[in-house]
């Protein structure tokens, strides 16, 4: 896969370092039967860390997620995986959930029960079928993107600029291979502060609020489109 143009450092990272493809990322559905089939008490996902009990977590839901929860906006979750996070997106007025396998999406229904405002759009990597243009208010990602390589970044962000309202918020988690914990994990992309600021901007996004410190792997970053309405062509 090409690494996105500009940057020699990012094209010497790609070179030298495994990068998690889509392919990587089927490893989810195999976890989700194995945690399913061992009767795991707690729901999918809180095995990365329970955002009620971790001060990182918390910050991340009290910061970046609870603010900008109205019943009278839509949000989109990408990689909603058991809901670790969709549970408090449930508050949106509209809701897609995206994921790359249909059976993230049976257990949320399992879980919370059939919603009629909650949408479930299956991508097959940086898609976003049947999601309206100019429809979202909120675009929220945690522990997916850490896990997708920067081109497919890159595609998402251009393929999610055309579907926002002109104010919208796009937060997302990514991978930081500066801090010691995604340096070592080759689960983790390679990407940092630098390069992920860079796609934003090449995609039309314009940094808002982020925070480096806290996450042990990576960085949580709050963008909003640069200009409002710009023109932006759909990769597919
Ligand atoms: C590590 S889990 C995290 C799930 C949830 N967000 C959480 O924090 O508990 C990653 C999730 O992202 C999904 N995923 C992986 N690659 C994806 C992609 N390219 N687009 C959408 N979802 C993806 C996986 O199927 C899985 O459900």
């Amino acid at each position: 896969m090409a690494a996105p143009g500009g940057s020699r450092r990012a094209q010497g990272e790609f070179d030298r370092l495994q990068m998690p493809t889509i392919e990587w990322n089927q490893r989810w559905k195999r976890d989700l039967e194995k945690w399913t089939a061992e009767g795991q008490e707690q729901p999918f996902g809180y095995q990365w860390g329970d955002p009620d009990q971790m001060d990182c977590l918390r910050e991340v839901r009290e910061r970046f997620l609870l603010p900008y929860v109205d019943p009278g906006a839509t949000a989109l979750e990408i990689g909603c995986g058991g809901g670790r996070w969709t549970r408090d997106l449930l508050g949106f007025g509209r809701l897609y959930c995206v994921d790359i396998h249909a059976e993230m999406f049976h257990y949320l229904l399992e879980r919370f029960g059939p919603q009629a405002h909650v949408s479930f759009v299956r991508s097959t990597g940086s898609d976003l079928p049947s999601v309206p243009a100019r429809s979202l208010d909120f675009v929220f990602s945690f522990g997916t993107f850490v896990h997708l390589d920067p081109p497919l970044v890159e595609e998402y962000l251009r393929n999610l600029a055309p579907l926002l309202r002109p104010y919208a918020h796009v937060v997302i988690q990514y991978s930081d291979k500066r801090k010691p914990r995604a340096a070592g994990n080759p689960g983790f992309a390679p990407m940092d502060v630098e390069l992920m600021h860079a796609l934003l901007a090449r995609t039309g996004f314009a940094v808002e609020e982020e925070q480096n410190e806290t996450l042990p792997h990576s960085n949580i970053v709050r963008a909003r489109l640069a200009r409002a309405g710009h023109p932006l062509r759909a990769v597919r």
